[in-house]
């Protein structure tokens, strides 16, 4: 008889990432419990959380393996507009849960983080640099990342640069204007190194049965501008590159969240898993061109 798979809990599945996680992880044979606050969707698979609500009441299920904390505020906006009712969810409410599952006995706790706990100041941003953020949802990540760490070895922190999903609204907007003749206006000075989720998933699977204690880091190998970025869905598509309009940040009132560069050194991923992000124009072309690609479950 085989051994059965360890349960995985993934916090936070009904979200871009943690349900893409989730597909994968069953597509593999794994067995799998969510977490959402959307009542309609609770069952024997699926236990109801509300980060905003009493967690340290919450009934932690048993036997689980690697808890991955997906759920959170992720958006750069909602945090600079509401920074502390974002932190009582990004930081507080998402510390009391680690603690409460380090307690109930769980060997392994995954945190998702952001490469927005640095300051973008330098492309491929090493694991072990200093953290650096600028934004205030970069700030809530570090604060989390250093409360964590009281976890020593129970916690590992795995950051993402920008993970491209196929429901993208900015590169779905673009795609739908481009096509229609509409000329866009990306920013020259915003740069992005995006993965597709696909590959996250495929990362993040991999990264739950190794020992926790440590940094992970899953990004693009390069930086490349909105603007490029535009451009080269723009020839992907067979659209004129006149319709790409490259505008500054601060034009449109987003000077504040702009970091020169989002690229972190991912070679733990390649060294120690074999796994090389894909390259970054075929990611952003297929973003433009056949954006299901990004989450197809391999
Ligand atoms: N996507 C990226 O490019 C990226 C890059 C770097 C880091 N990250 C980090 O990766 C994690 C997942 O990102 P994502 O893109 O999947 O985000 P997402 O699509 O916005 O999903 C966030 C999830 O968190 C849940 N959530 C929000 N507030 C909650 C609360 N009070 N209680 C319980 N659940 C709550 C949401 O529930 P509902 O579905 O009910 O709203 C959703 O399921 C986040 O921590 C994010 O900061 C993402």
């Amino acid at each position: 008889m085989s051994k059965p798979s360890p349960k995985v809990l993934i916090i936070g599945s009904d979200g871009s990432i943690g349900s893409h996680l989730r597909a994968y992880l069953e597509s593999q044979g794994r067995e799998v419990i969510g977490t959402t606050r959307r009542p309609g969707r609770v069952g024997d698979s699926c236990l109801y959380l509300d980060l905003a609500a009493d967690v340290e009441a919450w009934p932690v299920p048993e036997g689980v393996a690697a808890a991955v904390i997906c759920a959170g505020i992720s958006s750069v906006q909602a945090c600079a507009i509401d920074p502390n009712g974002t932190a009582d969810v990004n930081v507080h409410a998402t510390v009391t849960l680690a603690k409460l599952l380090a307690s109930a006995g769980y060997p392994k706790i995954f945190f998702l983080s952001s490469g927005h706990v640095f300051d973008g100041e330098r492309p491929l941003e090493s694991a072990d640099a200093r953290l650096s953020p600028v934004t205030e949802y970069g700030r809530q990540k570090a604060d989390a990342e250093r409360r964590l760490a009281s976890l020593g070895n129970t916690i590992a922190i795995v950051r993402l640069s920008n993970v491209l999903t196929p429901h993208n609204p900015l590169i779905r907007g673009w795609t739908e204007s481009l096509k229609a003749g509409q000329a866009i206006k990306p920013f020259s000075d915003m740069t992005m190194a995006p993965v597709p989720v696909s590959f996250v998933s495929q990362a993040l699977a991999a990264i739950i049965d190794q020992p926790t204690g440590r940094v992970w880091q899953i990004s693009g190998a390069k930086d490349v501008s909105y603007s490029n970025a535009a451009s080269l869905g723009a020839r992907a598509l067979g659209m004129p590159q006149k319709l790409v309009q490259p505008i500054k940040a601060a034009e449109a009132g987003f000077a504040e969240t702009v970091r020169r560069y989002t690229s972190m050194d991912s070679s733990r991923l390649s060294n120690e898993l074999g796994l090389k992000p894909p390259d970054v124009d075929r990611t952003v072309e297929l973003a433009f061109t056949n954006p299901s690609a990004l989450g197809s479950v391999r």
